[in-house]
Parts: C-alpha cells; structure tokens; sequence
C-alpha cells in the first residue's frame, strides 16, 4: 500500500521533494504546505504517516514538535535546530516510540565528506570548515556545517582556535561551533559546497564536495522516506541508515 506523504514548505526544496513523491510508486503526495496553514490541521486531515519538512530556521523546532505530536513520521531537512533541542525532540519521539529523521544533508557526496571527516580529525588537532552556498540562502551557517562541527568536536585530540588572536576587523576568524571555526560564504554562482580543512605539522589535508544540481538530494530523500516507519526513534543524520 503506498504511503501518505505531506510536504511542509513549497519553496526549491519542497518542490523538489514533491515532485520526486509524485513520480514514486510506494508514495502518495497528500499536500503541500504554505506559511499560513495549519500545519497539525493539514496533517490530520491528509491521514499524513510522513512529514517531510522543508521551511526555514525559525519555523522548524515547532514543526518538527507538531509532527511529532500528530504521531506522523518527521523528515526534518530544514536547517536550524541546535544540539539540545535535537536531543529535547529526540527523548520525545523515544518516549512515543516514533521512528523520525533530520537530515542536514540529503547528498550523498556531503554524508561521505562529514563521516570521512570525522574520521581524519583523529589525525588531526586543529581544523575549520568552510560552506559556500547561493545567495538566497537565509539561515548561516549551514545545517551541514554545525552537524560536520558537532561530528568533528567528538575527536579528542581537537585544540581550540588560540584566545590571544586578536580580530581587526570582528569576526574575521569566522564563527565557532563547539571550538571549530565556521565561514560561511553566500554568492550567486554558488549551489552548496562545504571544505574540511585539517592542519598539521608543515602540512594540510583538505576534504571538500560541490553540490552543483538539486537532483543530488533525490536519492536521499527517497531512503529517508523508505526507511522511516521502520524506525522507532528520531535518528539525527542519514549517515546512519546508509
Ligand atoms: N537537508 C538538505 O539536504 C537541505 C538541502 C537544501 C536546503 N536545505 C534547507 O531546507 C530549508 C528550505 O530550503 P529551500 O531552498 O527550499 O528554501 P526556500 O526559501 O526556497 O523555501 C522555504 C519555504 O518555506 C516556506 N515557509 C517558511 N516558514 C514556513 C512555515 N512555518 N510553514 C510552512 N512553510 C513555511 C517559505 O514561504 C518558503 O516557501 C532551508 O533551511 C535550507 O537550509 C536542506
């Protein structure tokens, strides 16, 4: 039987989301959500059994606990949520023993670059990202980019940026999340790209991918639906699942 599908924002990813549920025989797109409707409303009405959200950062803790209120599945895409309140959402779903996804990234390219990443760092005691993405892009730094940081932070080796630099010009050193400095970049020209770059000893490594087209996150989201109802928690990145 196929499976009823939401979509929670109508703008490029919740399009693309749409566009790949309609073409899909195991899925049935019930709606698409604006700004102004009632999103717990929509999902009771649709029979909804997945949510997939794609709106903006300030919106998203909400959402995301509506969902999970409804009893339908989550698939956070939307960037935004910090630690805490992932780990607030993710006791919730235990509790409820509902199965749920956020995904900083749907690309299997940026999956492979974080956990790769993650890997090096064991070599590696200091290290910064730099993400690049399009101009339109609201929110910074990116989803990708805390969850590399907070994937990164985990090495025990890591030695934080030196407190005696001092900016001329504040913030030139970026952002910190958990000690890692983040750059972000916003240009048009520019899809979603994202460098690790690791320093050592007169040497640095450099671990990089370029999203040039949306079409990268298809398959991702695809997995993310098929493997949702499966779960019986809220899992926090879709390195898990592949
Ligand atoms: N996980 C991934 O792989 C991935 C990839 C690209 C973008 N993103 C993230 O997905 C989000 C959406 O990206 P986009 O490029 O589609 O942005 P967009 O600006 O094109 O679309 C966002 C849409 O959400 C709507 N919206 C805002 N608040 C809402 C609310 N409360 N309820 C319903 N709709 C609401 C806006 O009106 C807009 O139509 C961003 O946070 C972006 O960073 C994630």
């Amino acid at each position: 039987m196929s499976i009823r599908v939401l979509v929670n924002g109508a703008g490029r990813m919740g399009q693309l989301a749409a566009t790949i549920l309609r073409e899909h025989p195991d899925f049935i797109l019930v709606g698409m959500i604006k700004r102004d409707d009632d999103l717990a409303a929509e999902i009771k009405k649709n029979s909804a059994q997945i949510v997939i959200d794609f709106t903006q950062a300030e919106a998203v803790l909400n959402n995301t606990r509506i969902i999970i209120e409804t009893g339908a599945h989550p698939i956070i895409g939307t960037s935004g949520l910090l630690q805490n309140q992932v780990k607030q959402l993710q006791i919730r779903c235990t509790e409820l023993g509902l199965g749920g996804l956020i995904v900083p990234n749907f690309s299997l390219a940026a999956i492979l670059m974080m956990k790769y990443a993650k890997h090096i760092s064991s070599y590696f005691s200091q290290f910064e990202i730099i993400e690049a993405h399009h101009s339109r892009k609201l929110d910074s730094p990116s989803g990708t980019a805390i969850r590399t940081a907070e994937m990164l932070a985990e090495t025990p080796k890591i030695l934080p940026p030196q407190k005696k630099q001092h900016e001329t010009i504040p913030h030139a050193r970026g952002a910190t999340h958990q000690h890692i400095p983040i750059h972000s970049i916003r240009l048009p020209g520019v899809l979603a790209q994202q460098q690790v770059i690791f320093g050592g000893e007169g040497e640095t490594l450099t671990i990089q991918y370029n999203t040039i087209d949306q079409r990268c996150y298809v398959a991702g989201i695809l997995l993310a639906c098929q493997k949702v109802s499966q779960l019986n928690e809220l899992v926090y990145g879709l390195e898990h699942l592949i």
